[in-house]
């Protein structure tokens, strides 16, 4: 991984964010940027069972964030104040799963720090997005180790729950095409079965080769849900590329929750609000996911 602000995927991404955020915004005399900036990010809490759930982890409690795409539709301030969102939810762990900048990586140290500050004790965890390639990936690495968080390139690692138990957190890097995904899942497959309790992959199109190794639950991100999507069904929306684009999906007894995430690409969100997710996650028969109120 290295630098790369000379690379055609980075000048086409500036090129979309002079188009769509500061174009746009300054058409409108500044109003769309901070329009966008006063919407509420909320925070979902669900509670779901899964049969391959093991016992041992049992009500397990994640934050799970993604998107934040820190920089002009994400300033520090408001992405510092969401993580703390995260704060006094007796959490067990934090899984960031991708897009921490937009464009330019600065900053994310800071955000990185408040993030590993949310108490969760089965620690901190994250993978890499498209986004966080676009600059400078070994910065953004760096930076999230230097401030204690995981980082999870194609890999896995165990964490102690108790005397005789662990929880297995697997990561794969960012990966377009499905086929790419299904590689990096292998690559963290090892000896185990399932190869991990718990799969964090930016694309959602991890979760095709995470069903078919058995991993019990997949977080993902990198749709945002489309941000505009049809009131009352946040899987109509305009993310059209992708079948598996918000909420809960299942296949062959495993999970995928695809959040809609707290930042954005574009300054406009319809019926698809920035959302931070706690989840639970319990033991036992399939259960459809209750939205429970988040205040
Ligand atoms: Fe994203």
């Amino acid at each position: 991984m290295a630098r790369s602000r000379s690379s055609g995927k980075f000048k086409r991404a500036r090129l979309r964010h002079a188009l769509f955020t500061r174009g746009a915004d300054k058409l409108l005399g500044g109003r769309l940027l901070e329009r966008h900036l006063e919407n509420e990010i909320v925070v979902r809490e669900h509670s779901i069972a899964l049969p391959s759930w093991r016992s041992s982890h049992d009500g397990l409690r994640i934050g799970h964030m993604t998107d934040l795409h820190l920089g002009d539709l994400m300033p520090i301030d408001r992405a510092e104040a969401t993580a703390e969102l995260l704060n006094d939810r007796e959490l067990d762990l934090v899984a960031f799963t991708g897009d921490a900048v937009d464009l330019e990586h600065d900053g994310v140290d800071r955000f990185f720090r408040t993030l590993a500050s949310v108490p969760a004790p089965l620690g901190h965890y994250l993978v890499l997005g498209n986004h966080d390639h676009l600059d400078d990936p070994e910065a953004v690495v760096g930076a999230a180790r230097e401030a204690g968080i995981t980082v999870l390139l194609d890999e896995a690692v165990s964490v102690s729950t108790g005397p005789d138990a662990s929880l297995r957190i697997g990561g794969i890097d960012w990966a377009k095409r499905p086929s790419e995904c299904s590689e990096k899942v292998e690559l963290i497959a090892g000896d185990g079965e399932p190869p991990c309790d718990l799969l964090l992959s930016h694309n959602p199109k991890g979760f095709i080769e995470a069903a078919r190794l058995g991993i019990p639950l997949t977080l993902a991100g990198h749709t945002h849900g489309g941000q505009v999507a049809i009131k009352g069904r946040p899987d109509r929306n305009l993310a059209v590329a992708h079948r598996l684009s918000a909420g809960f999906y299942e296949r062959d007894g495993s999970v995928l929750f695809v959040s809609t995430g707290v930042g954005a690409w574009f300054p406009l969100r319809v019926h698809c609000p920035a959302e931070l997710v706690v989840l639970e996650v319990r033991s036992g028969p399939w259960s459809d996911p209750d939205r429970l109120p988040a205040d």
